[in-house]
């Protein structure tokens, strides 16, 4: 039995790989850090369904359902209304995702629909972030594209090129990962005939927890400790291993080498944050961390993963925490959408087996 299914092979894709040892991610036979800086937010994502670039005309139509898939009908809007204010943002947005459902979705799951999905998400994720702000919705801009529209929507302002690049490419490096958590949960829901709203329901509950997508914030609070600490991150990280504690931000299931997603929002980051002390603080946080790690967990091969400089990329661009997992769920949405996709065309239930270690009737 391997707990977490580690090593486990669970289905044959052509979507993504992700080879641990060489630290090598693929999307489609492409290397990711060869498409951020050369394609936008929509062309990867079509690339990742339709499995070809979009010609010109493709990419007109493709970027028009885009956007017309961007505005809360009122009867979700009626829903989120009704949320209690304190709700954090991933349940606001797991359960605007399954309300969307309400209008008939059923097996099997269509492009449309992805796109219907990876439209609404960064309207919906905007609209609760403005509400707990006291601030009025802002309805979408279609003279901007997706990743440029969710910053406005966020904030109602229009931001640096260098501020949308660098979300955009943290949003290209995030799209597909393999057979994470998440995008496991969205293949099994859509394994039993269900629809693509179910399936990216369940993954969105995943992403949820804080060992998948829920590490940005806790890297920030790592952060916010150390700065508070005078920046004396040996002593903060220290502590918090002899105590057992995990350091957010490093260590992976797959990767055990550099994850080349971290290398290439690193470099980002250099580039988005100039001299700003806090990148100091989270560059001098990782080389401390990788040799305590290697001191306190010899031959684990821990290192920094997506998540460290993700959050300091959101934190350099000013996107509050509360903001982190959701913006990686509207990246994730690509993926998941493409697996669901390939899972529904050539479909077999899962259902994996369990050794049984509890008690028996007694003779
Ligand atoms: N800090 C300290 N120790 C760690 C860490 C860490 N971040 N990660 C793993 N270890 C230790 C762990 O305590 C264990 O030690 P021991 O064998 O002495 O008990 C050993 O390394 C192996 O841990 P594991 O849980 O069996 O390893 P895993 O491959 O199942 O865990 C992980 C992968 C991501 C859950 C884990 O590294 C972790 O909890 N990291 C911190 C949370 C985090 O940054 N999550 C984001 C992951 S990247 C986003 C994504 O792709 O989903």
């Amino acid at each position: 039995m391997q707990k977490g299914l580690k090593g486990v092979i669970a289905v044959e894709t052509t979507i993504g790989h992700v080879d641990g040892e060489q630290g090598l991610l693929l999307y489609r036979g492409q290397p990711v850090e060869t498409l951020t800086g050369t394609y936008s937010f929509e062309e990867v994502a079509f690339f990742l369904w339709y499995g070809h670039f979009p010609s010109p005309t493709e990419k007109e139509t493709f970027t028009c359902a885009l956007k017309q898939a961007r505005s809360i009908p009122p009867y979700l809007q009626n829903v989120l209304q009704a949320l209690p204010l304190e709700t954090d943002q991933m349940s606001v947005v797991r359960t605007a995702i399954s309300a969307l459902g309400l209008p008939a979705y059923s097996f099997k799951p269509t492009i449309e629909e992805a796109i219907t999905l990876t439209g609404i998400m960064p309207s919906i994720i905007a609209w609760w972030h403005r509400r707990q702000a006291g601030q009025p919705y802002l309805p979408a801009r279609s003279d901007l594209d997706h990743v440029e529209n969710y910053l406005y929507m966020l904030t109602g302002e229009t931001h640096s090129h260098a501020s949308v690049r660098a979300l955009e490419n943290y949003m290209i490096l995030t799209m597909e990962h393999g057979m994470n958590a998440s995008t496991f949960a969205a293949r099994v829901t859509v394994s039993s005939e269900s629809d693509l709203v179910s399936s990216i329901t369940s993954a969105l509950g995943t992403m949820k927890g804080p060992l998948h997508g829920g590490a940005p914030s806790g890297v920030i609070a790592l952060l916010d400790e150390i700065a508070a600490s005078d920046g004396d991150c040996t002593r903060v990280l220290t502590k918090k291993l002899q105590q057992g504690e995990r350091l957010m931000g490093f260590g992976h299931r797959v990767y055990k080498t550099k994850d080349p997603r971290a290398q290439a929002l690193k470099a980002q980051l250099l580039q988005t944050a100039g001299d700003d002390p806090w990148l100091d603080l989270a560059l001098q946080t990782e080389t401390t961390a990788i040799e305590l790690l290697q001191a306190y967990k010899p031959g684990r091969s821990l290192y920094t993963n997506v998540e460290f400089y993700a959050a300091a990329i959101m934190k350099a661009i000013g996107l509050a925490p509360s903001l982190f997992t959701p913006t990686f769920s509207a990246s994730r949405v690509v993926g998941w959408s493409a697996h669901v996709l390939e899972q529904a065309a050539d479909n077999t239930i899962f259902r994996p087996d369990a050794a049984y270690v509890g008690s028996w009737p007694q003779a």
